[in-house]
C-alpha cells in the first residue's frame, strides 16, 4: 500500500516535498487535478465532488492513506468524506487533511497574538483556519483575506513574472492594512510556498511566514507512529508516481522545476 497525496494542481507538490524530506522511504502516488484548477472559486458541491472523485482514484492505486494536500479540498470537502464515505467505501482506509495540523503550531509563533490568513476565496468563505484556530486558542485575533490571483499566477508559469509582484504586493499590502499588528501569515494554500521569493519581499520585515509541508510532514510522521498496523502496511521503495489530468509534458516540467528533481507522470480520468 502506498500513500497519496491529492491537489487540484501543483501546489501539493510543496506539501510532498515537505513529506519526501521527512520520510523518503515510503512509496507516495501524487495526484494533481490539473485539467479542473484552480478549485479556490468553485461551490462546496463541486469541490465535494471533485475530491470525493480524486480520493476513489488514490484508493484505486492502492492508497491506504490519502492527505487532501489542498486547504480548499480540507475545507469543504474533508469531514464529509470522513464522515460520510468512507464509512461506505472502506472503513480501514483513511483520509487527512491539513489545515488542523497548521493551526496546531501557530499560537506558539505569535508574540502579538494577531494572525494573517493568506488562502483561495473557498478557504476563507469556509472560515475553517479561524474556526480551528478558535477552538485551540480563543485569545488570538485572526483575519482572513482571499487572494484569488496567486493560484492562476503559480498555475500559468507566471509565479517569477513582474506581474506576480505587483498581486503579491497587493494582497500583503492589504492583510497588514486590515491589521497592522500582524505578525505571523499563514499561507493557508499549497500553492502559495511557490511565491515565496516574492511574499517575503513585501512581507514587512519581522513577520514570519508560516508554510505548510514541513508542518504536514511532521503531524504525518506523529499519525503514522501512533497507528503502527496502518504504517506496517505503508511499503517502502522510496517511489512516487505522479498522476495528472492535464497534459503530463506540461506537469513534468513545472513539477521538476517545484521539487528540482526530474518528473515523469502520467494522465488519468477523474
Ligand atoms: N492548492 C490548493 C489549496 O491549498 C487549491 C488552490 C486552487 O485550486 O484554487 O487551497
Amino acid at each position: 500500500m502506498k500513500i497519496g497525496l491529492f491537489d487540484s494542481g501543483y501546489g501539493g507538490l510543496t506539501i510532498l516535498k515537505g513529506i519526501r524530506a521527512r520520510m523518503p522511504q515510503y512509496d507516495y502516488v501524487y495526484l494533481g487535478d490539473n485539467a479542473r484548477a484552480p478549485y479556490g472559486t468553485r461551490s462546496f458541491e463541486v469541490v465535494y465532488d471533485f475530491t470525493l472523485q480524486a480520493v476513489k482514484a488514490l484508493f484505486e492505486r492502492d492508497c491506504r492513506l490519502v492527505i487532501l494536500a489542498c486547504n480548499t479540498a480540507s475545507a469543504k470537502a474533508l469531514r464529509s468524506i470522513q464522515q460520510n464515505d468512507l464509512p461506505a467505501i472502506d472503513p480501514d482506509r483513511r483520509v487527512l487533511g491539513i489545515i488542523r495540523p497548521t493551526v496546531e503550531v501557530v499560537p506558539e509563533m505569535t508574540a502579538t497574538g494577531h494572525i494573517g490568513l493568506l488562502a483561495t476565496p473557498g478557504t476563507v468563505a469556509s472560515h475553517s483556519y479561524t474556526m480551528e484556530i478558535e477552538k485551540i486558542s480563543p485569545e488570538l485575533s485572526v483575519t482572513e483575506l482571499a487572494c484569488p490571483m496567486w493560484v492562476p499566477l503559480v498555475e500559468c508559469e507566471e509565479a517569477d513574472g513582474d506581474g506576480a509582484d505587483y498581486f503579491v504586493r497587493k494582497y500583503i499590502d492589504s492583510l497588514m492594512d486590515a491589521d497592522p499588528k500582524i505578525d505571523t501569515i499563514i499561507l493557508g494554500c499549497t500553492h502559495y510556498p511557490i511565491l515565496l521569493p516574492k511574499i517575503r519581499k513585501y512581507a514587512p520585515e519581522g513577520v514570519r511566514i508560516v508554510a505548510q509541508g514541513a508542518l504536514v510532514a511532521e503531524s504525518l510522521e506523529d499519525y503514522l507512529r501512533r497507528h503502527p498496523e496502518m504504517e506496517r502496511e505503508i511499503s517502502r521503495n522510496g517511489t512516487i508516481e505522479y498522476l495528472t489530468t492535464e497534459n503530463p509534458e506540461k506537469f513534468d516540467r513545472l513539477a521538476s522545476l517545484f521539487l528540482s528533481s526530474s518528473v515523469s507522470s502520467s494522465r488519468i480520468t477523474l
